[in-house]
């Protein structure tokens, strides 16, 4: 008897009151809006899933505090019409130094004019890549010998042993080495065949540079390059005939490894240099990055925006500057930190809710207007025959 009582009780709580079968009447209209119904609940359902089974990416923005990591530059670019026996590569950093605790890994191949390869890639040295060559032709000649400078003495008893030295005293005295040719030593290490041999190429460079991780710049320019009284200058007066046609084509710029959804804006850039001798310039911000992916794993990489910068130079100009692919790198105070994350099950949940919810009461308002239409439509017909 109570426990009876409790469920009639009970019974007033019911919000989902039912009527009986026998005064249900199923319309056409009402199928046709529970098919079109369903189809969309359907659709929706299907739309949510895939947004739940996507990862949610999310960013944070702080001052970067990590410390004494490298900075890895990667890069692959190619100088259709410069020989890879111009092109040096230079990296140095706000601390002054000039290639030191540089590691790299720079290989260059040389190409034909129409972008093959020619032989084998050879392993760059950063800076001054004639020592070896000198270093193996000394060996086999009388090192206290003493040859001329061809004019070019600083000093009486001057000796100028090998091309190099010939060169140096050249820019000391600020002539042009136009007639390599003519003189012995350079002669005797082959320099002249050796540029004339490359003349007409290109060449691919690729690889990576380690380097601290504070602004600096690096680039890739024709002519030997050498520090004189702390200052950078790369001698162009060997080539002071030849005419660089800059063109480049970036195939990968980067600072640190990938991450889903990193972008390079120097990645797959084609520059043509429309006249000789033009100096190309990219003003580079980076911003350290960190990735955590949902195996929490760490990954410390970079992103960087660009700005460029173009010019001809020439002596003649008085435009100071060389011609080459200047990069200058700033390193931002503030790091990005990614997080991957899992979409929450219960906001899926109440999605989906929603959803059938939300298309089941619109349904029904849908069906109860057609419903009733239908009916005064009828109304007024069947007045209509009567009178
Ligand atoms: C440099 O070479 C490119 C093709 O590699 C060409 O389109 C461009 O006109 C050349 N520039 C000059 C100044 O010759």
């Amino acid at each position: 008897m109570q426990a009876k009582d409790i469920l009639q009780k009970l019974r007033r709580f019911d919000a989902y009151p039912k009527t009986l079968e026998d005064f249900r009447v199923k319309t056409f209209g009402g199928a046709a809006v529970t098919v079109i119904s369903g189809i969309l609940m359907v659709i929706l359902f299907v739309s949510e899933l895939n947004y739940y089974l996507t990862t949610e990416v999310h960013a944070d923005l702080f001052v970067d505090t990590s410390r004494g990591q490298k900075l890895r530059i990667n890069m692959d670019v190619t100088f259709p019409r410069v020989s890879c026996a111009f092109l040096s590569i230079d990296a140095m950093d706000v601390t002054g130094e000039t290639q030191i605790d540089v590691d790299h890994n720079i290989y260059k191949e040389r190409l034909d004019l129409q972008g093959n390869p020619m032989e084998d890639p050879e392993k760059e040295v950063i800076g001054d890549k004639s020592e070896d060559i000198i270093e193996s032709l000394k060996l086999t000649l009388n090192t206290s010998r003493c040859e001329s400078c061809y004019g070019a003495e600083t000093y009486n008893g001057q000796c100028c042993n090998t091309c190099e030295e010939v060169r140096e005293a050249y820019r000391k005295k600020g002539w042009a080495f136009i007639t390599p040719a003519e003189i012995e030593q350079c002669k005797r290490e082959g320099f002249t065949e050796k540029l004339e041999k490359q003349q007409n190429e290109g060449c691919h460079l690729y690889g990576y540079l380690e380097v601290n991780k504070v602004a600096g710049n690096f680039h890739i320019a024709p002519g030997k390059s050498f520090q004189q009284h702390h200052v950078h200058v790369h001698d162009l007066q060997a080539f002071s005939g030849t005419k660089f046609n800059m063109t480049h084509s970036i195939k990968h710029f980067s600072f640190g490894q990938d991450y889903p959804g990193l972008q390079n804006p120097l990645d797959h850039l084609e520059v043509v240099a429309h006249k000789d001798q033009m100096m190309f310039q990219y003003f580079v911000k980076i911003v350290p990055t960190t990735y955590l992916n949902l195996d929490e794993k760490v990954l410390y990489t970079n992103q960087y925006s660009i700005t460029t910068n173009s010019k001809v130079v020439s002596a003649t100009s008085g435009d100071q500057g060389l011609p080459g692919m200047f990069m200058m790198y700033e390193l931002s105070p503030m790091m990005v930190k990614y997080t991957e994350q899992k979409r929450s099950f219960f906001h899926f949940l109440t999605g989906v809710c929603a959803i059938i919810g939300g298309v089941f009461t619109v349904a029904g308002l849908v069906d109860a207007f057609i419903f009733h239409s239908a009916k005064m439509i009828q109304k007024k017909i069947d007045l209509g025959k009567a009178s």
